[in-house]
């Protein structure tokens, strides 16, 4: 097993076979699901592993285990992809105490009809725990992204167990940019509740941190101030990148022609970066996690059943529920007889914070003609004002 320090080890898990994480996200990398063990004069394990993975799992802890019975579970959020493993780690460790906070300890009831707890222990905020050299304190971190998380921080080791914040796509036996899949996860996940995640770093900004071991992705060890800088952005709505964030679906292909002249418009005026997805097409979470990461989204789309195209009715719906805010707003509209996008589109933003729209719009009736040319340009100068 891999040691993140001299005490504590690495136990989780890779998961290769997985076709939809969470129900809904496709992992073309795999998804890891992460366990530690710290080894003191008293053993405590963060997290089980996702239900099919029992027996993997459990071999994990018996190689830095061997005999020793583990006295502590310590449960740090409840969703299935960590918990789903605590009765059957109880039928074989029935006198390891279980750790968790109140809720934690309702949600077990709730998912495990009839479960026997032996041993609890429940903490509050702030609570520590010693196990011997090390000694632990309990950070709630209440709907990041499930009302039960919380934080773990060992002052000895100087170590945050941060259950799913700072995780990722991806299994860790698969090299790849951390940023990426790191930033999709987020505003997949746990984007709605960027408050709730503001609240947390204030909190972790407190502690003197050496290493994060989060519940999903890589251990991060070096230039923390990267992984946290970037949450403060995401979770604070902040740009990110300078750019723009063209989201288009088209049905014959003429908004799509639209989208691309765009496109090339913004690049030859000098614009930073131009993202385009047709979002039919590509995944869904990856045009959520741009047009976060962007601060100007054009969208264009078609009048659809009175309504506008279903993919990005979906896609603005994402948006929306994860409070999408501070950014600016180009339409390209098109409609054969009675175009109503851009008064659709607004509609559905209407209690979205701090949106500024463009005055210009793209009106297309069926195809592009010459006369949207001139649109066009002026949308390209008014994005990059
Ligand atoms: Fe990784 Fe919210 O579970």
């Amino acid at each position: 097993m891999n040691n993140i320090t001299n005490d504590i080890y690495y136990i989780g898990v890779n998961d290769h076979e997985v076709d939809l994480f969470e129900g809904q996200y496709d992992v073309p990398n795999g998804m890891a699901y992460n366990s530690y063990i710290v080894v003191d004069d008293k053993t405590a394990i963060f997290d089980t592993v996702d239900g099919r993975f029992t027996e993997q799992w459990l071999n994990n802890i018996t190689e830095v285990l061997a005999d020793r019975t583990p006295d502590y579970i310590i449960v740090q959020h409840m969703e299935p992809d960590h918990s789903a493993n605590l009765k059957n780690f109880l039928t074989k460790y029935p006198e390891t105490t279980v750790v968790g906070n109140a809720k934690t300890f309702a949600m077990i009831e709730a998912f495990f009809e009839g479960i026997t707890i032996a041993n609890k222990l429940e903490v509050k905020e702030g609570d520590k725990l010693s196990l011997g050299r090390h000694e632990l304190t309990f950070v709630f971190a209440p709907m990041v992204h499930w009302p039960e998380v919380m934080f773990t921080y060992d002052s000895t080791d100087k170590v945050l167990f941060s259950a799913d914040a700072f995780g990722k796509f991806g299994a860790l036996d698969v090299d790849e940019d951390w940023a990426c899949e790191a930033r999709r996860y987020y505003f997949g996940i746990v984007g709605k509740y960027g408050m709730q995640v503001q609240n947390v770093l204030k909190k972790a900004s407190a502690l003197d941190i050496q290493t994060i071991c989060p519940l999903h992705g890589p251990v991060l060890k070096e230039d923390l101030g990267y992984y946290l800088g970037l949450y403060n952005t995401w979770s604070s709505y902040g740009v990110e990148s300078e750019g723009v964030f063209i989201a288009y679906t088209s049905v014959y292909g003429n908004t799509k022609k639209a989208a691309e002249l765009l496109k090339e418009k913004l690049e030859a005026k000098g614009c930073p970066k131009v993202a385009i997805a047709d979002l039919a097409r590509e995944d869904m979470a990856e045009s959520v996690e741009d047009a976060f990461r962007y601060g100007k989204l054009v969208i264009a789309t078609t009048t659809y059943n009175a309504d506008i195209f279903p993919f990005m009715k979906h896609f603005i719906l994402d948006l929306t529920e994860r409070n999408y805010q501070n950014r600016t707003i180009g339409i390209i509209e098109n409609g054969s007889w009675v175009p109503a996008v851009a008064k659709t589109v607004k509609a559905m933003f209407e209690k979205s914070k701090n949106i500024t729209w463009t005055e210009a719009t793209v009106s297309l009736r069926s195809s592009l003609k010459t006369s949207n040319i001139a649109q066009i340009e002026a949308l390209a100068d008014e994005l990059l004002k």
